[in-house]
């Protein structure tokens, strides 16, 4: 597991942005696991310059999104779906045929999910899963006690989850009850995951998912047991962390890895500092 901690939430987006785009230009065809909730707007904002300004070419690659709710048309604003077209898929130049997302008004949900995941599988695997955490530590709305070897599926979302998201919504009542999400086991099965987390309010569950013991109670403690995980955090976000001062200590150069180059910024203002790497 690699950690990095940047200055502020506005760096921490930028790099994950920078991944994403140096993913892209290494293999146009990439199939991108993606994200929603707040965390991942500047991401995508990001991805948009680097389109609108450098080109940054979408037109070959497929997407997965992680989750959808169930019961909310795809035009419906809370929908995960508007999320994606409005924020990101609508703004590049991206094929909508090779955008999927659960269809969480399916009439045989079962069939829905057993689908996604023939689907992921056709399309060769999905190469950087990106990631948000919810502040109870599930991914994608796999909530305490999914089990690590999980598969998409419905949950039934809990009471955390729900309050979480009800400044979404214009009445928090109408937070659904369930959702379509990948499985753990799905998202550990990207060749690469890419945690964003940022500001105070996800110190204590970073901290739980990152240095605690493995527990389905928290599913993003199943990252660290993923071959190839990156975690960007801003300082907020890193400041519950026991050994922050190590991950600092420890530099690119002494891990032997080219991360000084991995993480250079192509936006004004030149390369993106990196404060801490954990192995
Ligand atoms: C929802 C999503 C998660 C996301 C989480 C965090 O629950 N299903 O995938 O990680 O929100 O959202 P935010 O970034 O708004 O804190």
């Amino acid at each position: 597991m690699e950690v990095i901690i940047q200055p502020n939430a506005e760096l921490a987006a930028r790099s994950v942005a920078d991944l994403i785009a140096q993913s892209l230009l290494v293999k146009p065809d990439s199939v991108l696991g993606f994200a929603t909730g707040c965390t991942m707007e500047p991401v995508y904002d990001h991805l948009v310059r680097k389109h609108q300004d450098e080109g940054l070419d979408f037109s070959r690659c497929r997407t997965f999104n992680l989750d959808e709710y169930v019961g909310l048309e795809v035009k419906d604003p809370c929908s995960y779906h508007y999320f994606m077209c409005r924020r990101f898929f609508d703004c590049v130049n991206i094929d909508k045929r090779n955008t999927h997302l659960p269809d969480g008004m399916a009439d045989n949900l079962e069939a829905e999910c057993a689908h996604y995941e023939q689907l992921i599988v056709a399309n060769g695997g999905i190469d950087l899963q990106l990631l948000g955490i919810g502040q109870n530590g599930h991914l994608g709305f796999n909530e305490p006690l999914s089990a690590f070897r999980s598969r998409t599926r419905v949950q039934t979302l809990s009471r955390v989850t729900r309050a979480q998201n009800a400044p979404l919504f214009p009445k928090p009542k109408q937070v659904p009850r369930r959702a379509i999400t990948m499985g753990v086991g799905t998202i550990l099965e990207a060749r690469r995951c890419l945690l964003l987390a940022t500001g105070v309010e996800k110190a204590d569950v970073i901290a739980k998912a990152i240095e605690g013991p493995l527990t389905a109670m928290v599913t993003a403690t199943a990252l660290q047991l993923h071959p190839a995980c990156t975690i960007i955090l801003d300082a907020e976000a890193a400041g519950s962390l026991q050994e922050g001062d190590h991950y600092q200590w420890i530099t690119p150069e002494q891990n032997g890895l080219p991360i000084a180059s991995k993480y250079v910024s192509s936006q004004p203002g030149g390369a993106t500092p990196l404060l801490a790497v954990k192995p």
